[in-house]
């Protein structure tokens, strides 16, 4: 949530800083600002320029005479105050000399508001940040970054930060503590971000901050310390992306209009990535070396707790499914915001999954803190490497995904099922799955990405169907056991991007109330696959058809539907364990053309932002 750039070295700071923001915009889209230090020291040193819209409303709105060779930027999602120019980062001291950007959420900014105004200080915008900048302008320390250490020593909450001030011009000084912040080396000039994607167009040497760690950052190099200012050394390194899938899907080869429409139509290329050796079909059995377990141990798992938010909570219960079918062990989803807040009871023999594409959403992380602190063993399933979530657990599946910039997450989510499928394998090979059936489901994982290009390919079948729902005010998704969290998941894409209301139930919970609702102005999704649910499945469709309610019904070919008036969308048929994915895939088409027809900004839907790192 929100995003920040820096640069320091010979060249002019704002175009780098403007490229970095429109790379980083899916982080939080209402407002964006920028400062850079212009030559001398003193009040105008610090040239600030900010307000709210676009990262394109802010470049057309820079003062022509608006240089400097080193300067911070960021790109706001509004959790204080609404978003206006004044509420937009920087902030900056009454003095003008500090100019901050920060991510996250000081927990005590109202105390700390109430204390600087007592002091004379005179705010000026609503933000927690502002205080950051003041605190920062009355520390008495000689030097940065024993004033950024004596602002933080009165702060709680979180932060990624980068400061920059007017007496101190050869350097940025940042911190992270629960946000990322990352360091990019160039030569003779350096970069700071809170995301790998504002970075790798200039380098892909980084140097990724912990929790508590602040980094100096001259043209020259960075040095990292901890907020008792001893050092804590650390070195950068090669990340291995690649930088061309970072550039903007309306400029780039696939020639996409949105970022959505690329990365759904990536999902057969990112499948096979996800799967490449990690498929045993001899033994019908997954290689997963990142878990870093032995069979022995694989063995000793009672239980299985998936831990995700949003789509990848919905993910992590089709996850839940597939070890309950395969593995025999009890295995449930929970919504990881919720998870803390509980006092959960941590057990030896449960193995923790924590699933999530950025590895960095908060409320997955703190999840996963917890489990560790309770003593238990957790794994994640994560598409960004090096993220906070991947480095703090014990071992893991990295989702090979590619970079994800839709805020509506497609290609990491299919990823994220097949992950689970490949534990899935793995804890039933080593129970009591056989060598049969886990030859049965290598056989159909293999057979995945050419089933997901043939769903894609019937693109525009979907866009007509999707016009009509799109007209509908509310919508309901159904389904059942595999089904309700596809279910789940098709009703989280279509309000997420459409701004209809559209709300998930059991097939099997209809007649306990919501069927009241079926009219001729409310079409239901229903997801009715080939199982040996069909028929009960196809007798909820006759009630919702009895009471002139629309149909869409996602299923199989040769699914006789009992002669109910449907509009049919057949998917190929996998396995039965398999099915959940291949039935999300239309939904996710759905989804992008109604909100396509509707006009709307897919891949910047209003209020949201792509990784939401406060809580
Ligand atoms: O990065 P994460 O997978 O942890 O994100 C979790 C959710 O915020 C995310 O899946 C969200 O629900 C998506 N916007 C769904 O499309």
């Amino acid at each position: 949530m929100c995003g920040i750039v820096g640069y320091i070295g010979a060249q002019q700071a704002p175009p780098i800083l403007l490229e970095g923001l429109s790379r980083l915009e899916h982080r939080g889209y209402d407002s964006a600002g920028l400062v850079v230090r212009a030559n001398g020291r003193g009040p105008r040193a610090l040239k600030v320029a900010k307000r709210a819209g676009r990262v394109r409303d802010l470049a057309d709105g820079l003062p022509k005479r608006f240089a400097g060779t080193a300067g911070i930027g960021h790109t706001r999602w509004a959790t204080h105050g609404p978003a206006n120019d004044v509420n937009a980062h920087p902030h900056t001291d009454a003095a003008q000399r500090v100019a901050v950007v920060h991510n996250g959420i000081i927990d005590n900014a109202a105390a700390l508001r109430d204390k600087l105004t007592a002091d004379g200080v005179e705010l000026v915008s609503d933000t927690d940040t502002e205080v950051i900048a003041h605190l920062i302008g009355q520390s008495e320390a000689d030097t940065l970054e024993g004033k950024v250490r004596d602002a933080l020593s009165v702060i709680d909450g979180t932060w990624g930060l980068a400061v920059l001030h007017a007496d101190f011009p050869d350097r940025i000084v940042v911190a992270r503590n629960g946000s990322p912040l990352i360091v990019g080396v160039g030569d003779k000039e350096m970069y700071v971000a809170s995301d790998l994607a504002a970075l790798v167009r200039h380098t892909t040497t980084v140097a990724m901050l912990d929790d508590g760690e602040l980094a100096t950052v001259t043209a020259n190099g960075f040095t990292t310390f901890r907020h008792d200012l001893t050092a804590t050394s650390k070195a950068a390194s090669r990340v291995d992306v690649d930088p061309a899938s970072y550039e903007d899907a309306t400029e780039n080869q696939w020639g996409h209009a949105s970022y959505m429409h690329k990365e759904m139509l990536e999902q057969p290329a990112a499948a096979e990535r996800m799967l490449r050796g990690r498929l045993d079909e001899r033994f019908g059995a997954a290689h997963l070396g990142g878990l870093n377990m032995e069979p022995r141990e694989f063995r000793a798992i009672r239980r299985v707790k998936i831990l995700g938010c949003g789509s990848a909570y919905y993910v992590g219960q089709m996850g839940a499914g597939l070890i309950e079918d395969l593995a025999r062990i009890p295995a449930d989803a929970e919504a990881a915001s919720e998870f803390r807040y509980r006092n959960p009871i941590i057990e030896p023999d449960t193995l923790y999954v924590a699933v999530s594409q950025s590895g960095e959403t908060i409320d997955s992380l703190l999840a996963v803190q917890e489990i560790r602190r309770k003593g238990g063993r957790v794994i994640g399933l994560v598409n960004v490497v090096g993220s906070a979530i991947a480095r703090e657990c014990d071992g893991g599946i990295y989702l090979h995904a590619g970079p994800e910039v839709a805020v509506a997450s497609t290609k990491a989510l299919t990823n994220m099922f097949l992950g689970f499928a490949l534990l899935a394998i793995q804890l039933g090979r080593v129970r009591d799955l056989s060598i049969a059936d886990g030859k049965r489901l290598v056989t159909a994982l293999a057979a995945l990405p050419g089933q997901i290009e043939q769903i894609l390919a019937k693109e525009e079948e979907y866009a007509e169907v999707a016009r009509t729902l799109a007209e509908a005010p509310s919508l309901f998704f159904i389904g059942r056991v595999r089904g309700f969290p596809v279910a789940r998941e098709g009703a989280q894409k279509f309000k997420e991007i459409s701004y209809r209301h559209a709300e998930a139930y059991q097939t099997s919970e209809l007649k306990h109330g919501p069927l009241a609702l079926i009219e001729p102005a409310l079409p239901t999704v229903a997801i009715v696959p080939a199982d040996d649910l069909t028929e009960r499945n196809v007798g909820a469709l006759h009630e919702i058809a009895a009471r002139r309610g629309p149909l869409v019904v996602v299923t199989h070919e040769g699914v006789d539907l009992g002669g109910v008036a449907a509009t049919r969308l057949d998917v190929p048929r996998s396995e039965p364990e398999l099915d959940p994915i291949l039935m999300t895939l239309p939904l996710q088409l759905l989804a992008y053309h109604a909100a396509l027809h509707l006009g709307h900004d897919i891949d910047k839907p209003r209020n949201l932002a792509k990784s939401v790192t406060v809580e």
